[in-house]
C-alpha cells in the first residue's frame, strides 16, 4: 500500500482521484482548503475505505497554513510515496483580450498554481525521500504548452502552468540521482467547476487514467510532460 497525498481533494479531479486511489487499495492523505465544508470527503471517511483516508486542512495561498500542514503530516512516523499537486485555480475569464486583462489574476494564479505548489513540495521533500519509489505528480494542462500557444488567451493560467512545467523539469533533474520521479500530467479537458459542462470527459474518467498512470511511473519517465494515460508527445512543451 502506497501513501499518497492529494491537494484540492474536496472537489473535481482531486476528489475523484482520492476515490480512485482508495479503490485501488492505497492510503490517502486528502488536503482541502476547508475540509469541514466537504461532505463528500466526510462521507468517504465513513465508508468502506475510511480507515485508509486522512483529511487535512491546507491553503496553498498561505505560508502559515502550509507550514502547519507539513508539521501535522511529518509528526507521524513514516514516509510519503506520492505527492499529487492537483489543487489549482483559473481566475481569469480566459477569453478577454490582453488589453482588458486584470493582472491581479496573475498574482492569484501564481500564489496557488506555482508558489504554494512549490512550497508544499519543498516542505514534504524529506518525507518523500523516505518513500517507496517516490513520485511527484504535478497536475498540469495543455494550456502550459508554449510551442502550441497560437490559439488561446488564458494568459495568467497558462503562464502559471508553463512555470509548473518548468519546475517539473528542473526538479526531475535535481532529484533523479535520489530516485525521486517528477512528472507533469495533463488530466484532459474535464467536466468540473474549472473545466465546465462542455468538457470532454468526467472527473472519474480523468482520475481513473491518472491514478493508473501514477501507479506505473518509472524514473525513466522523470521530467516528462504526459497525458493522463502516460503518453508523451500528446502535449507539446
Ligand atoms: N478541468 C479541466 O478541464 C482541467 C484541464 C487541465 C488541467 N486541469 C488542472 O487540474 C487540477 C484540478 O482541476 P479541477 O478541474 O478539479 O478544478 P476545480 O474543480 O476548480 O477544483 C480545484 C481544486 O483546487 C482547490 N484549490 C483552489 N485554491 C486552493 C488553495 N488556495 N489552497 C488549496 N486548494 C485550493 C479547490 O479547493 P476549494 O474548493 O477550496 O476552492 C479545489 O479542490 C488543476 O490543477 C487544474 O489546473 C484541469
Amino acid at each position: 500500500m502506497r501513501k499518497i497525498l492529494v491537494t484540492g481533494a474536496n472537489r473535481g479531479i482531486g476528489l475523484a482521484m482520492v476515490r480512485e486511489f482508495l479503490a485501488t487499495g492505497e492510503f490517502v492523505l486528502a488536503v482541502a482548503r476547508h475540509p469541514e465544508r466537504s461532505g463528500e470527503l466526510r462521507q468517504i471517511r465513513e465508508g468502506d475505505y475510511g480507515d485508509r483516508l486522512k483529511i487535512y486542512a491546507g491553503d496553498l495561498a498561505s505560508e502559515e497554513s502550509l507550514q502547519s500542514l507539513a508539521r501535522e503530516i511529518t509528526s507521524f512516523p513514516g514516509q510519503l510515496d506520492t505527492l499529487v499537486n492537483n489543487a489549482g485555480v483559473f481566475p481569469e475569464e480566459g477569453t478577454e483580450p490582453f488589453g482588458d486583462l486584470d493582472l491581479g489574476h496573475l498574482e492569484t494564479a501564481w500564489q496557488v498554481n506555482v508558489r504554494g505548489t512549490l512550497r508544499l513540495t519543498q516542505l514534504l521533500l524529506p518525507l518523500l525521500g523516505k518513500g517507496h519509489s517516490p513520485t511527484i505528480v504535478n497536475v498540469s494542462s495543455g494550456a502550459a504548452s508554449i510551442s502550441t500557444k497560437d490559439h488561446s488567451r488564458q494568459y495568467c493560467y497558462g503562464l502559471t502552468k508553463a512555470a509548473l512545467n518548468h519546475f517539473t523539469r528542473g526538479l526531475a533533474a535535481e532529484l533523479r540521482s535520489g530516485g525521486i520521479t517528477v512528472v507533469a500530467i495533463s488530466p484532459g479537458w474535464v467536466r468540473t467547476d474549472m473545466g465546465g459542462d462542455q468538457a470532454e470527459i468526467t472527473a472519474e474518467e480523468s482520475a481513473q487514467a491518472m491514478v493508473r498512470t501514477t501507479g506505473k511511473l518509472t524514473l525513466a519517465q522523470s521530467g516528462e510532460f504526459l497525458d493522463r494515460h502516460g503518453k508523451t508527445g500528446v502535449y507539446a512543451w
